[in-house]
């Protein structure tokens, strides 16, 4: 996910104009809408409209929605999956991305190496990896989200986090400019990767290691069973925080005494304490006010400042 915004951005008009150009500027391919619910497209199921939403057919097509949306100062939010995202109930200004379309979703192997979209769901592309033979990827299989989110939040799970697969990226910077960068410029950390702040990721290779189909396939059902057993099934945007270095996150919520805390239809998982999720009517307002109740706790009675994982965007309602 990618979120710009200029000093002076476009307001509603500028948007309705912007999507007007985009009329004349995509192919017949692409999906353009306005006032698109973001709670359709997040995993916590909760966020206001984006005030416009596209859906490119191909890479032609993003390049014309970021340069458009340059020319008409407005803002773009890049949507994976959303599985780690939380829009507030007053919606996105600007327009939203979201690579879903078939032309970024291809997951293609060449020898070792593994040629992803970045609209490729993650389990995709472990499946694939296993289907090769290859290994090293199986700790994608349980990440709800897509390529292009994990590249941006530099995701990860069982000790493993997808740069460190990485080989190199095909990215475009706002102005629809595509080129090819080595992993090791991307200078990725825990849980994110700055150069995708303002670039979008359309394409990644990732590297497997040749292996017995068997094996990968034990690892893969281990990993899966281990996130079953410690992690809820209800709608969440995975850990909410950043595990700080004195004590992971979850165990701390959970020494908190604050599982199962609720504020409207937002609770602290009692499967897992960095885990927030949501029953019908929820709102963000109710997730939010769930965090920085968690947040308070956290630094009045332990003295540590949790950072949030989970990307927050969008206006208040
Ligand atoms: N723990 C508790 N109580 C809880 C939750 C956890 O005591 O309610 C303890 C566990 O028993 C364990 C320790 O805390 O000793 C760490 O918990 P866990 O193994 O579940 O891992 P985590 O650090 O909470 C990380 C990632 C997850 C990833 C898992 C599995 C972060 C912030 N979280 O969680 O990623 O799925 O490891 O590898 O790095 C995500 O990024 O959204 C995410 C869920």
């Amino acid at each position: 996910m990618i979120a710009t915004e200029s000093d002076t951005t476009a307001g509603p008009c500028g948007t309705q104009r912007f999507i007007q150009a985009l009329g004349g500027a995509l192919s017949p391919g692409a999906v353009v809408r306005s006032g698109e619910p973001m709670a359709r497209h997040t995993t916590l199921r909760v966020g206001g409209p984006a005030e416009a939403w596209v859906e490119p057919a191909d890479e032609a097509d993003l390049g014309a929605t970021l340069r458009l949306a340059r020319e008409h100062a407005v803002p773009v939010l890049l949507l994976g999956r959303g599985s780690n995202l939380l829009v507030r109930d007053g919606g996105v200004r600007g327009v939203v991305v979201h690579l879903g379309q078939e032309a970024f979703a291809r997951v293609t192997v060449e020898g070792s190496l593994i040629r992803c979209g970045a609209g490729a769901r993650l389990k995709a592309v472990a499946v694939e990896a296993r289907r090769h033979a290859l290994a090293g990827l199986e700790f994608l299989e349980g990440i709800p989200g897509s390529v292009g989110g994990a590249l941006r939040m530099n995701a990860g799970a069982h000790g493993g986090a997808i740069c460190d697969v990485l080989v190199e990226v095909r990215l475009m910077d706002l102005g629809g400019k595509a080129r090819v960068v080595p992993a090791a410029e991307l200078r990725a950390e825990y849980r994110s990767c700055p150069l995708l702040r303002d670039h979008v990721a359309i394409q990644a290779v990732v590297r497997g290691t040749p292996d017995e189909s068997a094996a990968i396939e034990r690892r893969m059902q281990s990993f899966n069973e281990r996130r079953w057993a410690s992690q809820p099934a209800a709608p969440s945007a995975g850990c909410v925080f950043k595990n700080p270095a004195a004590i992971p996150a979850g165990k701390l919520v959970d020494e908190l005494g604050m599982k199962g805390t609720c504020v409207g239809g937002a609770r602290v998982s009692d499967e897992h304490g960095n885990f927030i999720v949501t029953g019908p009517g929820a709102t963000s307002a109710d997730v939010l006010a769930l965090i920085a109740r968690i947040r308070e706790r956290a630094l009045d009675e332990r003295g540590i400042r949790l950072e949030t994982e989970v990307q927050i965007v969008g206006e208040e309602a």
